[in-house]
């Protein structure tokens, strides 16, 4: 039997694009193979999100280039955000690649590798001819917990950001397909989704006027859904956060207590300049409407540090709003300038030990706010999704919160299962703790 290897880079809609393109490979009839050198189609799933992952996925390539020298009869796929960035020049710089596909092309991956052998036909599709996850066979990767997508591409112009580029414009999935394949996957044993778009909030907004509707009542047929106890969604646009979602999160029972509510910037300032459309005042107002909804919320963020023109006052103000917001968790980005985007070309960029300096004081300050937040669970009980061993201890379980803490402890529950578990501990991204034992009644 052929053999396929993927290897992935970038954000949880990538890693679920994986899913769709193992699930292609499958019904081409390939299997997975576990290590790259036993593989006969060596598929890169790429992200161009930031420079790091382009320098990540180059040297992953030259690896994959040097097996295909010893064994020509490999083949080299490229797919993903990377790959439709570059479509113009990937077969110049890395001649030895095979077959480019952009995110919106993996339905079409069979006509490249399935026809008269494998890598036979030299090409790549761009985004017009997109379709739907759920449509496509899928390899899962995981039984009680699925990522559902419920939008494709983005209308935002946020002035540093490759995506809208590389996915297109925004489509969103109808909300039947949506309902239909959340209840197919309650039945096949899933008890965790995370709906997945690049602004879930604007969802819905596209549909033809008599399926049209919004975020919130999405959130409420997929609660409705019997054998779905955790919905999380991701990434919802300060921008679009509505009251109808807010009344949603906080009146559905399955919808977790969490929101990934990405600031960017606390200054004004530069959220204009990155055409964020919030400023820092809207953004607070809304964190106040989200806490007074759903006390117990959890809040985590993705912040960009070093944007073009960004003062020590702007990245001051950054700070303020850590502290003020009390984050449970952050990602922390250095501003890398995007080829084609709006803020590449603006002047002022800032020097990279500017930048160096900054995102280290932010960091600090990530973790000193969200070991807080952390330790303020110390002596509770918190519902666990049981997912596997603690990574680092494998006498321990790991699983998640509803508020999406991972929390290492000591039990004896299997993965999937929900348990209560005591915390005991803390530090500034997990916890840890003891299963609890359900007393008899
Ligand atoms: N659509 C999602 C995710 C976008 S990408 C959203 O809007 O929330 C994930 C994060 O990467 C962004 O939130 C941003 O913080 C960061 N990012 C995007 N472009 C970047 C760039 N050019 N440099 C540094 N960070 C960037
Ligand atoms: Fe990029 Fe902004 Fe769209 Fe997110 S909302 S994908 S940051 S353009
Ligand atoms: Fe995701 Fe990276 Fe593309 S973050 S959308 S895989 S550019």
């Amino acid at each position: 039997m052929r053999r396929y290897h993927v290897t992935t880079f970038g954000c949880q809609m990538n890693a679920h694009d994986s899913e769709r393109i193992k699930g292609m490979l499958e019904e081409l009839g390939l299997g997975e193979s576990s290590t790259q050198e036993d593989a006969d189609v060596l598929v890169f799933n790429t992200c161009t999100i930031r420079e790091k992952p382009d320098t990540k996925f180059a040297a992953h390539l030259a690896q994959a280039a040097a097996l295909k020298q010893h064994d020509p009869g490999k083949v080299i796929a490229v797919g993903g955000c990377y790959a439709e960035a570059q479509r113009e020049r990937l077969f110049t710089l890395y001649p030895y690649v095979d077959v480019a596909f952009g995110p919106g092309s993996i339905p079409h991956l069979g006509e490249w590798l399935g026809a008269g052998g494998f890598g036979v036909a030299r090409g790549r599709f761009g985004l017009d001819d997109r379709s739907f996850a759920g449509e496509l066979p899928m390899h899962r990767e995981r039984a009680f917990q699925a990522w559902v997508q419920i939008s494709m591409g983005c209308n935002s112009k946020c002035s540093y950001c490759i995506v809208p580029a590389v996915r297109g414009r925004e489509v969103s999935r109808r909300p039947g397909d949506v309902v239909a394949e959340v209840t197919r996957l309650a039945r096949q044993g899933v008890r965790e989704i995370t709906l997945l778009g690049q602004n879930v909030n604007s969802w819905g907004r596209d549909l033809l006027p008599e399926i049209r509707t919004e975020f919130g009542e999405l959130l409420r047929a997929c609660d409705a859904v019997e054998g779905i106890e955790r919905i999380r969604f991701t990434s919802p646009h300060p921008k679009d956060f509505r009251k109808p979602v807010i009344e949603a999160m906080a009146e559905c029972g399955a919808v977790c207590e969490h929101a990934h509510l990405p600031l960017q910037s606390g200054s004004s300032r530069i959220l204009k300049a990155m055409r964020r459309t919030y400023d820092r005042q809207r953004y607070l107002r809304l964190v106040g409407e989200l806490r007074t909804a759903i006390p117990d919320l959890a809040l985590t963020t993705d912040i960009i540090v070093g944007f073009p023109g960004e003062t020590e006052d702007d990245f001051r103000e950054t700070i303020e709003v850590v502290e003020e917001v009390a984050y449970d968790a952050a990602f922390t980005f250095v501003y890398s300038p995007r080829a084609g985007t709006e803020a590449a070309v603006m002047a002022d960029q800032i020097p990279e030990d500017v930048k160096r300096d900054r995102i280290e004081r932010l960091i600090a300050v990530v973790q000193r706010v969200a070991s807080a937040r952390n330790a303020e669970r110390v002596g509770g009980v918190e519902e666990v999704l049981v997912e596997g061993t603690s990574r680092t201890d494998p006498s321990l379980l790991r699983g998640r919160t509803r508020r999406n803490t991972t929390v290492n402890f000591a039990g004896t529950a299997a993965p999937g299962e929900l348990v209560d578990v005591r915390i005991d501990d803390a530090t500034s991204t997990t916890l840890r703790g003891v299963q609890a034992v359900p007393v008899a009644v």
